[in-house]
């Protein structure tokens, strides 16, 4: 959700990084985008200032890409997901006031008090965002203190909610300033230019030395060389620089027509990240360095809170069975838009499990930062290394699953679910309960092998159902117990790329009122758990059988009755009962991905939706 991208220096030319930057950042999702850039030369200064609408390339045929001659050059980008005003070109960023250009991520929630104080002080507004009232702020205190890093300070002082800013001032373009608090932004330092962006793949492949700008801070760069200034007490401040890792580099799409498939097929690889040197066969044990300094903590929960959105969440849900069973720990899953704003209340001893794929959604970070504040030990599933989320944490577990571009979350959920496997057999092992996950750990570590075989196989049924779904209004996703969560799962990714509405339920629950909407032909997949529960599941089935509802039943190689309950069924592989979710989520990921297909929609950027939820 929006991307922010700044460079500075000498080694390329600033229109040319910036459009790199911002088609890394397109994963993110946008609705329009704009640049500004000053190009000097002999102490000449050509200033390129473009705003469109759709797609990045509307920019791109601008822009005259070729690098002409220049001594150094600077500029601002910016991709726009719409909070206030529709996609437009006026208010597309960079907003400009006078000299002065600013790119804005995040939401001021005083604009409306600062657009009346600029009016009544001269200053025109052209767009109906919130962010222009940053660009008139900051050239009002320019105007007063002639100082535009002085007036930079005062400006962000002045604003409530969050932000990611960056600002150039073209009536002297030598330096580039940029503060947050809230959103996310980078500073990458190369040889004898700076970049700055909004996450780390975006600049990964110009360099690998960062720095993650903390809220309240802000940067002061000019050619070769930065400063970091904390905004409220003007301190400056010493920050480590980082390398990152390989792990960063988008790889581009390969021999796959989208990303989505490319990362549903990648799952394999993924997950074998995820799990790699974190089990010790040989003992039968648990490695997470990442939680080594609060074994202690852990060992003495009683119980478990998970705090997500989306995907995450149900990521979440579908690992909670394992911290009951095997760590004998009570559990909650909150969605974190709702906990962010809720009166739930967590203390010293209490335990909060973030899980976030971007390690920047809002609602993870607001909630994250709440129950901090209360004194809970808070600690993070996250994916993207050094995000806000993974920083903010008392300690953690990366996911390893490499980055993920496509909007629907694939390879992230099942990376998650195995971490989270790990962190609740680690639980269980620490409370002297080793013995029981030893099986389950053998299971897990063979399971990389299994899904690359299952992904091919699960591909063909699944084109086969979206063929005939694809033409739907609606379709139910069912599932039973541990299989419930992979219902919503499965709802969530059908409707956020096919904009088909599709809801998931639990099989019990569905003659509580769900079954209402089912008449002859209604389509619902479900699919089915194992042991006691599949007798249940299988008479809920049975159910919507008789109300001519046409199944889809997703089970494994021990449930051959399927067929008599279904339309078409599929089984997959059997892996220990537990896990088995691991090995249904890709089918509904191919389910989701075929449908949105054969309506020739494009599954990687689904309309309205962005990467990384930014805002609250
Ligand atoms: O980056 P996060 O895991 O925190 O993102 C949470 C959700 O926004 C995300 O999972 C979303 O639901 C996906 N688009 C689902 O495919």
């Amino acid at each position: 959700m929006c991307g922010i991208a700044g460079y500075i220096g000498k080694d390329c030319n600033a229109k040319s990084v910036l459009i790199d930057i911002l088609t890394k950042l397109e994963y993110r999702g946008y609705d329009s985008a704009g640049i500004v850039v000053c190009e000097v030369f002999d102490s000449q200064k050509t200033v390129t200032y473009k705003k469109s609408v759709g797609e990045l390339d509307n920019l791109k045929s601008k822009l005259n890409l070729k690098r002409g001659a220049c001594e150094f050059s600077l500029g601002v980008a910016h991709t726009r997901w719409a909070t206030h005003g529709k996609p437009s070109v006026k208010n597309a960023h960079p907003h400009k006031s006078g000299s002065i250009y600013v790119a804005h991520n995040g939401i001021i929630e005083n604009y409306e008090k600062l657009r009346v104080f600029l009016e009544k002080r001269g200053f025109k507004f052209n767009s109906d965002t919130d962010s222009e009232a940053i660009a008139h702020l900051l050239n009002f205190y320019y105007k007063q203190t002639n100082d535009f890093e002085k007036a930079f300070g005062k400006t962000l002082r002045r604003l409530q909610g969050a932000f990611a800013v960056v600002a150039v001032n073209f009536d002297n373009p030598g330096e580039i300033l940029a503060g947050k608090l809230g959103s996310p932004l980078i500073l990458g330092i190369g040889k004898n230019s700076h970049y700055i962006a909004s996450d780390a793949t975006a600049i990964s492949q110009h360099t690998s030395r960062v720095v993650y700008v903390d809220d309240f801070e802000m940067l002061r760069i000019v050619a070769g060389a930065y400063q970091i200034t904390n905004f409220k007490n003007a301190k400056r401040i010493n920050k480590r620089v980082e390398t990152l890792q390989k792990e960063f580099a988008d790889s581009g799409k390969g021999k796959f027509d989208t990303y989505m498939q490319k990362e549903i097929y990648e799952q394999p690889e993924a997950l074998t990240n995820s799990l790699r040197g974190r089990i010790d066969i040989k003992t039968g044990t648990v490695v997470l360095g990442g939680l080594k300094d609060v074994e202690r903590e852990l060992k003495d929960a009683k119980s478990i809170a998970f705090v997500a959105c989306g995907t995450s969440m149900y990521g979440a849900m579908s690992a909670k069975h394992l911290f009951e069973k095997y760590a004998g720990v009570h559990t909650d899953i909150y969605s974190a838009s709702e906990l962010a704003c809720g009166n739930e209340k967590m203390q010293k001893g209490d335990i909060a499990i973030f899980i976030s794929q971007s390690g920047e959604t809002a609602d993870t970070l607001q909630a994250l930062k709440k129950i901090k504040k209360q004194g809970a030990l808070c600690l993070g599933v996250v994916n993207s290394v050094g995000s806000s989320i993974a920083r903010l944490t008392h300690a953690g577990v990366y996911n390893h699953a490499g980055p993920e571009i496509s909007v629907a979350s694939t390879k992230a959920f099942t990376s998650q679910v195995a971490v989270l496997a790990l962190i609740a057999l680690k639980m269980a092992e620490l409370k002297g309960n080793g013995k029981v996950c030893k099986a389950l750990l053998k299971d897990l570590i063979q399971l990389p092998e299994i899904l690359k075989k299952e992904i091919k196989k699960a591909d063909n049924i699944s084109k086969e159902i979206a063929k005939l779904l694809h033409k739907k209004q609606s379709v139910y996703f069912t599932g039973r117990g541990y299989t419930t969560p992979l219902a919503f799962e499965g709802a969530l990714k059908m409707k956020e790329i096919s904009y088909i509405h599709a809801e998931g339920y639990s099989l019990g629950e569905m003659k509580h009122g769900p079954i209402a909407l089912v008449e002859k032909g209604f389509p619902v997949v479900a699919v089915m758990p194992e042991g006691e529960l599949y007798d249940k599941a299988k008479s809920n089935l049975q159910e919507l059988k008789s109300r001519g509802a046409s199944i889809f039943a997703i089970g494994n190689v021990g449930m051959k009755d399927l067929k008599e309950l279904s339309n078409t069924y599929y089984l997959c592989a059997k892996t220990h009962q537990d896990l088995q979710a691991l090995l249904y989520a890709p089918v509904l990921q191919l389910l989701a991905m075929h449908t949105a297909n054969f309506k020739k929609l494009n599954v990687d950027k689904p309309r309205n939706l962005a990467k990384s939820v930014t805002v609250e």
